[in-house]
């Protein structure tokens, strides 16, 4: 079955299986392995992306059902040579030990944060069970997203790239990224 989906903002057209789960077009046809596969049973969230921007678990859609769709992986977070504040936060928080959970991590996070709500420690736990991680504790993993959260919250909003550097929502990502390939 023919294909159309935007990803990260380059829209590419492929013959797929109707088998064929968005996480496995992701990495085999168009060779983006940040996202992860953990578990292939919707457990762990290792694979999660945000399609059209609801964060999913990729290994629960298949291929054509995000025909015609956008999507963002932990590729698209990035621009201009720069992490996204949230995998800054990450770093600079220590929020990963072996990595395998952090991208999917990451962008259930962005999401979260972007969606506002309960933002205190339990409250994050609560709202992050769809993501699994078997080495932190998750205490990092916390910590870093109120770090980017307070970092969010605590800046005036800026003009430009800059301010896309600092401050991008996924919406701003997306928007950047269309700029960029246009
Ligand atoms: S690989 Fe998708 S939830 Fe684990
Ligand atoms: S850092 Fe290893 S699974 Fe989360």
């Amino acid at each position: 079955m023919r294909v159309t989906i935007t990803v990260n903002g380059t829209t590419s057209q492929a013959d797929v299986e109707p088998r064929t789960l968005l996480v496995d077009y992701l990495r085999d046809n168009l060779e983006l392995t940040g996202t992860n596969i953990g578990c292939d049973t919707s457990q762990c969230g290792a694979c999660t992306v945000h399609l059209d921007g609801r964060p999913v678990k990729s290994c629960t859609i298949l291929a054509v059902q995000a025909d015609d769709s956008t999507v963002t992986t932990i590729e698209g977070l990035s621009g201009n040579g720069q992490l996204h504040p949230m995998q800054e936060a990450f770093r600079e928080k220590h929020g990963l030990q072996c990595g395998f959970c952090t991208s999917g991590m990451i962008m259930a996070a962005v999401k979260l944060v972007e969606d506002g709500g309960d933002l205190s420690d339990r409250g994050i736990r609560e709202r992050l069970e769809g993501n699994l991680c078997r080495c932190t504790g998750y205490e990092n993993i916390v910590r870093s997203i109120r770090h980017y959260a307070g970092e969010v919250e605590s800046h005036a909003p800026l003009e430009g790239d800059e301010a896309m550097a600092h401050h991008r929502t996924l919406q701003e990502a997306e928007e950047l990224a269309a700029r960029r390939q246009s």
